[in-house]
C-alpha cells in the first residue's frame, strides 16, 4: 500500500521540535546539509560503512556553547552496513524521534528499493515521493511519457535497431556495475551489431539489458542541466526558479576528447568506445536569450507533474538537455529531486539564484529556506510527501 501523504503531512506537523533535516550520506548531502546548517537547522546523515568519514569526520559539525556553528555542517552521522538499512523500520522510528525530515536525492531512490520508499519508507519526505519512479527509464510511465504529455522537447525515439538512420545513443545499464550506464553510440543499424556485440563480448553490456534498452536520436550540442526549483508556498506566477547550470564531467568520455585525433586513433577499438560514468560536473551559465525558452519549459514541467502526479513537483528538480545549433533545447533526462550536479553551487551558491535572492543561495539552502517559509506560516505539510 502507497503510503498516504496525508500520515507523512500529520507526522512532520506534529514534530515537537524545530526539524531536522536529513539525507543519506551520498549525491548531495553536502550541500543539502550546508544549506541547511545555514538557515539554523540541524543535520543527519545516514551513511554507509565504508563512506561515513566524509560525514562524521570531514564534516562534522562543531558548535560553541551557544550552539552556533563554528566548523562543518553536519551535527549527526549514523552508520549503517549499507545504506537500505538505514531506513529500516526500527531506523524510522529513531528518525521520527528526532524529528527528522529527509531529502531525497539519487543516492536514495538508487540504493533504497522504489517499492520500499513508496510504500513502507514512514518518515516525511521533503519533495515528491511518488514521482521519483519516473526517473526509471525501464518503467512504462517514465519521465518520457510525462514530458510528452506534457508537450516538451525529447529525442526522438527509434522502435529498434533496424530504424537507426543517422547518431543514436543507446541507453541501457552497465552490465556489472548496475547503477552505471553501459551507453554506446550508434549512426546504422550495421554499426549498432558490430560495437553491440564488441561491448557484449566485454562484459560492459548484455544481451537481455540491449533487447530494452532505448534507442533513440543523438541531440547534438553542448549539455546544461537546468536547475529549478518551485515553490507551493506563493502565488503561481513566482513559484518557479532557475537557480544554476551544471554539466557533467564523464569518464572516459571526456578524457577521450581531451586526446588529439591521431592519439585516439591509437586506442584500442575496445577503448575507443567511450564509457559515460559520472565523476563531476561543472558550471554554465546559458545564452541569455535561452532563457525565456528555459523557463517555458520549467513550466511546463511543473503543470505536467501537477497534472499527473498530483501534488507534483516539490522544490528542486533538474532538466538535462542538449541545446542545438538553433538554440532549442532537447530534454533527455528529467531529476524530480535535487540533481548531482548542483554540487557545482555548494555552499557558494548558484548564478540565478544568487541574481534572484541578492545573497548566496545553492540548492541546499534554498530548501532550508522553503522549509522556514512553510514552519512561520504552518504549512510544514505542503512540502511533504
Ligand atoms: N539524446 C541524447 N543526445 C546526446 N547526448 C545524450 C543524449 N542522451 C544522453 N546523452 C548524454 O549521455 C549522458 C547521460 O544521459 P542520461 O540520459 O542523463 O543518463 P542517466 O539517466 O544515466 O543520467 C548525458 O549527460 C549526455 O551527455
Ligand atoms: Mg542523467
Amino acid at each position: 500500500m502507497p503510503i498516504e501523504r496525508a500520515a507523512m503531512q500529520r507526522i512532520a506537523t506534529g514534530y515537537e521540535r524545530p526539524p531536522v533535516i536529513g539525507a543519506l550520506g551520498s549525491h548531495s548531502a553536502i550541500d543539502i546539509a550546508d544549506g541547511a546548517a545555514h538557515e539554523g537547522f540541524h543535520t543527519l546523515i545516514l551513511a554507509q560503512q565504508g563512506r561515513e568519514r566524509t560525514y562524521a569526520n570531514y564534516f562534522r559539525a562543531q558548535r560553541d556553547s551557544s550552539g552556533k556553528l563554528v566548523r562543518g555542517c553536519i551535527d549527526e552521522t549514523w552508520t549503517f552496513p549499507t545504506f537500505a538499512e538505514s531506513v529500516a523500520p526500527s531506523v524510522q522510528e529513531r528518525l521520527r524521534q528526532e524529528s527528522v525530515l529527509l531529502v531525497p536525492h539519487r543516492a536514495l531512490s538508487s540504493y533504497v528499493p522504489l517499492e520500499f520508499i513508496e510504500n513502507e519508507l514512514e518518515v516525511p519526505i521533503l519533495g515528491s515521493r511518488n514521482m521519483l519512479r519516473i526517473e526509471e527509464r525501464t518503467e512504462r510511465e517514465n519521465y518520457y511519457t510525462l514530458l510528452k504529455a506534457g508537450g516538451l522537447p525529447i529525442p526522438e525515439a527509434m522502435p529498434g535497431p533496424d530504424a537507426i538512420d543517422g547518431l543514436c545513443i543507446v541507453k541501457l545499464p552497465h552490465a556489472a556495475r548496475r547503477l552505471e550506464r553501459g551507453f554506446f553510440t550508434a549512426a546504422s543499424p550495421e554499426e549498432f551489431r558490430i560495437k553491440s556485440e564488441q561491448l557484449i563480448h566485454d562484459g560492459t553490456i548484455t544481451a537481455p539489458d540491449l533487447a530494452t534498452a532505448r534507442i533513440e536520436k543523438y541531440v547534438l550540442g553542448p549539455v546544461f542541466n537546468f536547475n529549478f526549483f518551485y515553490s507551493p508556498l506563493v502565488p503561481r506566477e513566482d513559484a518557479l526558479e532557475l537557480l544554476g547550470v551544471d554539466e557533467r564531467r564523464e569518464s572516459s568520455l571526456d578524457g577521450l576528447v581531451r586526446l588529439p585525433a591521431a592519439q585516439q586513433l591509437e586506442m584500442s577499438a575496445r577503448h575507443r568506445i567511450p564509457e559515460y560514468t559520472v565523476v563531476g560536473h561543472g558550471t554554465l551559465t546559458v545564452r541569455e536569450s535561452l532563457l525565456e525558452e528555459v523557463y517555458r519549459l520549467g513550466e511546463r514541467f511543473v503543470e505536467a507533474s501537477r497534472s499527473r502526479y498530483a501534488p507534483g513537483i516539490i522544490g528542486p528538480f533538474c532538466l538535462q538537455t542538449c541545446v542545438d545549433s538553433a538554440g532549442q533545447p532537447t530534454i533527455f533526462d528529467v531529476a524530480v529531486r535535487i540533481g548531482g550536479g548542483t554540487n557545482i553551487h555548494l555552499s557558494l551558491g548558484h548564478p540565478y539564484g544568487n541574481a534572484l535572492w541578492r545573497e548566496p543561495m545553492s540548492s541546499g539552502r534554498r530548501l532550508a529556506v522553503e522549509v522556514k517559509h512553510a514552519l512561520s506560516e504552518e504549512r510544514l505539510g505542503e512540502l511533504v510527501t
